[in-house]
């Protein structure tokens, strides 16, 4: 089973991210998410969500979904256009942003097991490929029901879960339990994905170790810095720590991940993405402040090219 994967991060694992983090070392990688809703109305923005790296042999498609219905002509239309690039369908029962769970979909379903139970069987009943489903440590902390729902989905037909040990109403805030992680772990027999805060090879190293979990999953920590996925396959590997990447490297990444979007989406929609990228990026470089402004202001990759000529020089990289 793959060990490391980068977490759907909607607005932000596109293919290009997607392409550098995988160079980088990423075993498994999904799509952003995807709304069935939206596939079933013909939305070309939700269309364009799903596709694929150059180097991204095969992929997880996540949906976010409250209409078992919906779910299936989704999980079917995808399966009928790209069957031998999907490697798993994830539904999302995790994501706690309003204007999702005011529709009961994301972690709205950890509320109700039922229609989660009835999501997940619908999709195992037309998908070719393994079901999986993310989701956190419960509603909130009056309400943590991680693993009931792991042992529900299991028994749905689930083939592995992804755990985030907050609740939604933590949103991002205060500490991820690991020990949550660990009682889903014994709970269920499917493998179980830890997820939350790991922001180094040490981190993902607790996670397992602390867990009993089989895989690792990276959101935020992989923001600007793809190469915590080599960080942490080395420190599994061989019991120590490698060198973080130099700020050249770091620089020069990012114009290939900003260079890949362009060719994916065009100049004008990739250079206002990449901004963001950009300043995650230049996080911890000297001059951070200065360049995170200059990132507002990039529009081509010209205007990338040229920030990252006037770095290198001014620093001697
Ligand atoms: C910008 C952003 C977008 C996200 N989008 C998704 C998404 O589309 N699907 C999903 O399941 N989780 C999404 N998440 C949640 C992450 O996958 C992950 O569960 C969470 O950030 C905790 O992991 P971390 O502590 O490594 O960041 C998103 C998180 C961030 C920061």
């Amino acid at each position: 089973m793959d060990k490391v994967y980068l977490a759907p991060m909607a607005g932000v694992s596109d293919a290009a991210f997607r392409h550098v983090a995988i160079e980088q070392g990423a075993d498994f990688t999904y799509t952003e998410m995807v709304s069935a809703k939206g596939l079933k109305y013909g939305s070309a923005k939700t269309e364009s969500l799903i596709s694929f790296a150059e180097n991204e042999k095969t992929i997880g498609v996540q949906f976010f979904a409250s209409d078992p219905d919906a779910l299936k002509a989704g999980i079917e239309s995808v399966q009928a256009r790209y069957d031998d690039r999907i490697a798993l369908f994830d539904i999302n029962m995790g994501c706690p942003a309003p204007k999702i769970t005011s529709n009961g979909e994301g972690c709205a379903l950890m509320r109700n097991p039922e229609l989660a139970s009835r999501l997940i069987k619908a999709a195992v009943s037309v998908s070719k490929k393994p079901v999986t489903v993310k989701f956190r440590k419960g509603w909130d902390d009056r309400n943590v029901n991680a693993a009931d729902f792991a042992r529900m989905a299991e028994q749905s037909g689930a083939s592995a879960v992804t755990v985030h040990g907050r609740t939604r109403s933590q949103f991002y805030s205060g500490s991820v339990d690991l020990d949550i992680i660990a009682e889903v772990k014994r709970s269920v027999s499917i493998p179980v994905i830890g997820n939350g805060d790991i922001f180094s090879a040490r981190d993902a190293l607790n996670m397992l170790e602390t867990t009993g979990c089989d895989g690792v999953m990276v959101a935020r920590g992989a923001l600007g810095n793809p190469f915590i996925f080599r960080e942490i396959k080395y420190l599994f590997e061989h019991g120590t720590e490698r060198e973080k990447a130099a700020p050249r490297e770091k620089l020069d990444v990012l114009f290939k991940q900003a260079a890949l979007a362009c060719g994916e989406k065009g100049e004008r929609i990739a250079m206002r993405q990449i901004r963001k990228h950009a300043a995650w990026y230049f996080k911890g470089m000297d001059g951070a402040a200065k360049l995170r402004e200059a990132a507002v202001k990039l529009n081509t990759l010209d205007d990338l090219h040229m920030l990252i000529t006037h770095i290198s020089a001014s620093f001697a990289l």
